[in-house]
């Protein structure tokens, strides 16, 4: 397996990303070297999505099972055409709503897209991202990007280039950087192949936005189970993912009585002789003593702001070496159901129910 041995690292103004190295990226996409970038989700691990073995690369550098499909990434509706095939009206319909943004269709794969995109399988994901970077890029690049979440396999996804320099440092020609990624989280996945619309993973695109558009949007049954452990519809969901190292100890029920539950375990741990971290609203920060690493995300009605902190928030506190994260739920609504799906994934699916 080679690696590259140098990682070019670029600031780009998000705004006005308008440079040589833009320019410069394209061209190793063309390539078929890889370009981790922005989009207003979090960091892509981008390859041309044409050619099989630069998508090859990025399972590589992720140290991704071959199992689990990548996203598409398009500028335009031109290659939206050259990917997919028999696309359903409410493709359009959906995408005249939410693209360019953080929703991702899955349809049927085009015969001559390499099939390593999607494992196999017959179907792609695309998106259209709305960030200035990413379209840059990939207008540029002059294809469409495969890129999952610019992270190694099973950690928190990257919302900084310094999060993917943590994780691919040498295993990536170049970084975009261009700051924090503002929502976060990672798009809405709906897959659009199955007669319905069905959601298989909730995100930055909340249900109740969707449901504006299509009123009978399901999520996956699969998804509302969490029986991830097994394949399931969408590969690459199984229950173990977003994970920092420390043990995530996730906790739901009244709030009120969440924190007093929350106060109870940290003492105990620390008594215990570990080094205990907090995942917390603003408003959680006074209830934990001095020697509780305490990292609070944003007001507890912004879940916006929660959930553009999250992963950042979990990685801070793997730097502090804690050895256990207590977090709290969030509620389900708007993004409360994308940072909960996170969460339960970082908990490996234990959740913690207090009465
Ligand atoms: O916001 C995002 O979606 C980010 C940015 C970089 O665009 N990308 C991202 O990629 O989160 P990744 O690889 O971490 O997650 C892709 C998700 C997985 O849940 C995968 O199972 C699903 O999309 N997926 C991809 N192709 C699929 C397909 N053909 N059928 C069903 N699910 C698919
Ligand atoms: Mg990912």
């Amino acid at each position: 397996m080679t690696y590259n041995a140098n990682t070019r690292i670029f600031h780009i103004d998000p705004i006005n990303p308008d440079s040589e190295a833009i320019t410069l990226a394209g061209d190793v996409i063309r390539k078929g070297g890889l370009v981790a970038f922005p989009t207003e989700t979090v960091y892509g691990l981008g390859a041309n999505a044409l050619d099989s073995e630069a998508l090859n690369r990025i399972y590589l550098a992720k140290a991704r099972p071959s199992s689990d499909p990548i996203i598409a990434h398009i500028f335009d509706d031109e290659q939206l055409n050259a990917l997919a095939i028999d696309i359903p009206e409410m493709a359009y319909r959906l995408s005249g709503f939410f693209w360019p943004g953080a929703l991702t269709l899955v349809l049927k794969r085009a015969p001559d897209v390499p099939d390593n995109i999607a494992t196999g399988l017959d179907t792609i994901a695309i998106r259209m991202p709305s960030h200035p970077i990413a379209r840059a890029l990939i207008q540029s690049a002059g294809v469409p990007i495969a890129a999952p979440s610019a992270n190694t396999f099973t950690r928190p996804s990257a919302t900084t280039a310094n999060h993917v320099l943590e994780d691919l440092d040498g295993r990536v020609d170049i970084i975009l950087d261009g700051g924090a990624t503002t929502i976060g989280l990672e798009s809405t996945v709906v897959d659009l192949t199955q007669g319905e619309s069905i959601v298989l993973r909730p995100g930055g695109i909340t249900m109740e936005h969707l449901r504006e558009i299509v009123p009978d949007i399901q999520l996956s049954p699969r998804y509302l189970k969490m029986d991830n452990q097994q394949a399931s519809s969408s590969p690459g969901q199984m229950v173990k993912h977003y994970s920092p190292n420390a043990e995530i100890m996730l906790f739901t029920g009244e709030t009120d009585a969440v924190i007093a539950h929350m106060q109870k375990i940290a003492f105990g741990l620390k008594e215990a002789g570990k080094r205990v971290g907090v995942l917390g609203a603003d408003e959680d920060y006074r209830y934990f003593a001095d020697d509780t690493d305490v990292k609070t995300l944003g007001s507890r009605d912004e879940l916006d702001a929660i959930s553009h902190s999250l992963f950042a928030g979990m990685r801070m506190l793997d730097g502090l070496q804690v050895d256990v994260i207590l977090v709290r739920d969030f509620g389900r609504k708007g993004l409360g159901a994308a940072l909960w799906d996170r969460l339960l994934r970082a908990a490996e699916g234990k959740v913690i129910a207090v009465e």
